[in-house]
């Protein structure tokens, strides 16, 4: 007997369109080898690697990693510049091959406050690859849902104030156009990695409907099998955006 699940070939529509990491445990990762912090953030970039290329050989349309919150300054300092030299480093080495891949790069962030030459290089980068029209990848850097809110609202108080509109005039969709993510669709997957279940100041607006998998391994740890293993939890999710299960099988019958 065939089973009927086997038998139905899995559509690219039942994939996330857009998936959102959060990039946790390189610190823990380290110390269980009884080595230095940094060792794990350089580890993590080979998962970076591997994720990207796995992500987009499943044809998803836009991937989100969270590479440094706006609470990461709080680090010992000797932390927080080894990571700005590695991004540099990152970004440097490996933006000919996102753009040989035909992938997009945007830096997503109060980029403002990292060094000249490290906002000239993600410049570049972005321009680079500007043009490219397969997967958008976005690197989110001094990022912070609540700043990405404020400053879209901000944009939006000044538009009301140019174009003489009311607070009523005021919608969902403007809010979102002043978002980093502008364009692109919402997330549908958040992928937290480490054991953590918190969102930690992440796409707030952008996950409202997120489906949220945490899983226990460290970052530098994750590679393709585990990107594959929350795809197929996310296909077997069941979402139900505020209907009933009933609604939906009503209108699968329709
Ligand atoms: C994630 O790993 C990387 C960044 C936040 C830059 P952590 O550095 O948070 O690692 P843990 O959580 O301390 O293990
Ligand atoms: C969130 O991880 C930020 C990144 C992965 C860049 P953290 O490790 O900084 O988050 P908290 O402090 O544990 O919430
Ligand atoms: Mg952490």
């Amino acid at each position: 007997m065939s089973d009927s699940t086997t038998d139905t070939p899995l559509s690219i529509d039942s994939l996330p369109k857009h998936v959102a990491v959060i990039m946790d445990g390189n610190g823990r990762w380290a110390k269980a080898q009884g080595k230095a912090r940094v060792f794990g953030h350089k580890a993590g970039v080979e998962a970076v690697r591997k994720t990207v290329s796995v992500a987009n050989r499943f044809g998803i349309k836009v991937v989100t990693l969270f590479a440094f919150s706006s609470e990461n300054w709080r680090r010992p300092e000797a932390e927080v510049s080894l990571l700005m030299e590695l991004f540099m480093t990152v970004l440097g080495r490996e933006v000919k091959r996102l753009h040989k891949n035909n992938i997009r790069l945007k830096i997503i962030g109060d980029t403002s406050r990292f060094s000249q030459r490290l906002q000239d290089k993600i410049a570049a980068a972005e321009a680079l690859t500007a043009g490219n029209t397969g997967m958008v990848l976005n690197v989110a850097a001094n990022y912070g849902g609540q700043w990405d809110i404020l400053q879209a609202t901000k944009r939006l108080a000044v538009q009301v104030a140019e174009h003489g509109l009311t607070a009523e005039d005021i919608t969902e969709d403007m809010l979102a156009e002043g978002l980093t993510t502008a364009g692109l669709p919402d997330v549908d997957l958040l992928i937290r990695t480490s054991g953590e279940s918190r969102i930690s100041n992440f796409m707030l607006w952008q996950m409202a409907y997120a489906e949220m998998y945490f899983c226990e391994q460290h970052w530098p740890d994750f590679d393709e099998d585990s990107f594959a293993n929350a795809m197929a939890w996310f296909v077997n999710r069941e979402r139900r955006f505020g209907c009933t299960g009933e609604q939906l099988q009503a209108l699968l019958q329709q």
